[in-house]
């Protein structure tokens, strides 16, 4: 057996939370042989229901977990914790305008950061799932004061899986002969899915392997323009419209990817991660931007993968999206957050 690890799930008594808890516990997020410490942090509205969660835990009688600890407080979450899941955050109410929406979340993600930096471990890393993930992340990595920022990154595994679902669908494989799609710039509906460097297993790449498909490289581009682009985009909407209910499982599966490949290492070609810019690809250092990214599991986190080039249409869609994490980071610099 390895040392176990301290991992604080914050909206712990949520959805994705409830679809989280018994795969990390199950060892599904750091392997068979890491014993897990579980904090749950909640509001005091959802702490029966994290309560509720930690008795059904206690029921599977998981070998790997030795603890489970429910809390209203952001310090006692976060002390000692190696990794954070940060799934709590205020949605959109009625009418709710945009800088409403994020002086709420900068009310939950600034005191999270700072108690991060008060009583975390030292080799801590946080993935913010809470929307708006990007923004929220940037907020809890400058108020982690001490804390090199690059610890925070943000969730955008789920359009990833979601862009490589799509192309599987459509050329009927198997989604795990497909590497190196792209997702660049916001979780939200201007992100930028990108297939310009995706390979299949076979070798060839996945533009050549859906013009085949489809008739030659102009329905191919027609194809990711009207399809591809919005459905991955606006998948999220689309699930709360069949569903009747936002997306959760995969949100869950996602993040919990995300950590197993910061941790323990990416597997084939790289995927994408919102991580803080250091100015890669032209975008303003400090903004949490979704990017290529791969991880050597050796406690380094991600690194983005540089030196890929965009067409012209590309560049411009990738453009838009950081034009959009600019004016969140500044509406909230208006708020006298940053
Ligand atoms: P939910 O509403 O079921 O659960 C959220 C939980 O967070 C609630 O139990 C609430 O009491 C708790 N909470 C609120 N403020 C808190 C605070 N200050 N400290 C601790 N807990 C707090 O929502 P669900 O479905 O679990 O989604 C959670 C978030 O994940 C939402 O913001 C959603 O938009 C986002 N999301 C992000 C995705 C991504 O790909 N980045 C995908 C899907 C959802």
């Amino acid at each position: 057996m390895e040392r176990s690890s301290t991992i604080t799930i914050t909206g712990a008594g949520g959805q994705i939370g409830y679809a989280l808890l018994f795969r990390i516990a199950a060892g599904d997020m750091l392997g068979p042989d890491r014993p897990v410490r579980l904090r749950l942090l909640e509001i005091p509205q959802g702490v029966r229901a994290a309560e509720g969660a930690a008795l059904e835990l206690q029921d599977c009688a998981f070998p790997l977990l030795e603890s489970v600890d429910v809390t209203v407080s952001a310090e006692d979450a976060f002390d000692g914790a190696e990794i954070g899941m940060l799934v709590g955050a205020r949605p959109r109410g009625p009418g709710m305008e945009r800088a409403d929406l994020l002086a709420a979340n900068a009310g939950i993600f600034g005191p999270q950061g700072a108690a991060i930096a008060k009583g975390a471990a030292s080799g801590f890393r946080a993935v913010v799932v809470g929307n708006p993930a990007n923004t929220n992340a940037l907020i809890a990595a400058n108020a982690a004061e001490g804390m090199p920022e690059g610890r925070f990154t943000a969730l955008t595994r789920l359009d990833h899986n979601r862009a490589v679902g799509q192309l599987a669908e459509a050329l009927e494989i198997g989604a795990g002969a497909i590497a190196d799609v792209i997702i660049w710039g916001n979780h939200s509906a201007t992100q930028f899915p990108d297939i310009a460097h995706a390979q299949l297993a076979d070798g060839r790449t996945v533009f050549d392997a859906l013009a085949d498909r489809m008739g030659g490289p102009i329905a191919a581009l027609a194809w990711l323009d009207d399809v591809f682009i919005p459905r991955v985009a606006g998948r999220g909407a689309e699930i709360i419209e069949v569903r009747g209910s936002s997306s959760v499982a995969s949100a869950a599966n996602a993040a919990i990817e995300h950590v197993r490949d910061e941790q323990r290492g990416s597997r084939r070609g790289w995927t994408s991660a919102a991580v803080v810019s250091r100015g890669e690809y032209g975008v303003p250092e400090g903004l949490v931007c979704s990017f290529p990214v791969i991880s050597r599991g050796d406690g380094e986190g991600y690194r983005v993968v540089e030196g890929l080039d965009f067409d012209p249409r590309g560049r411009a869609l990738f453009e838009a999206s950081v034009a959009e994490l600019v004016a969140e980071r500044d509406a909230v610099r208006a708020l006298g957050v940053l």
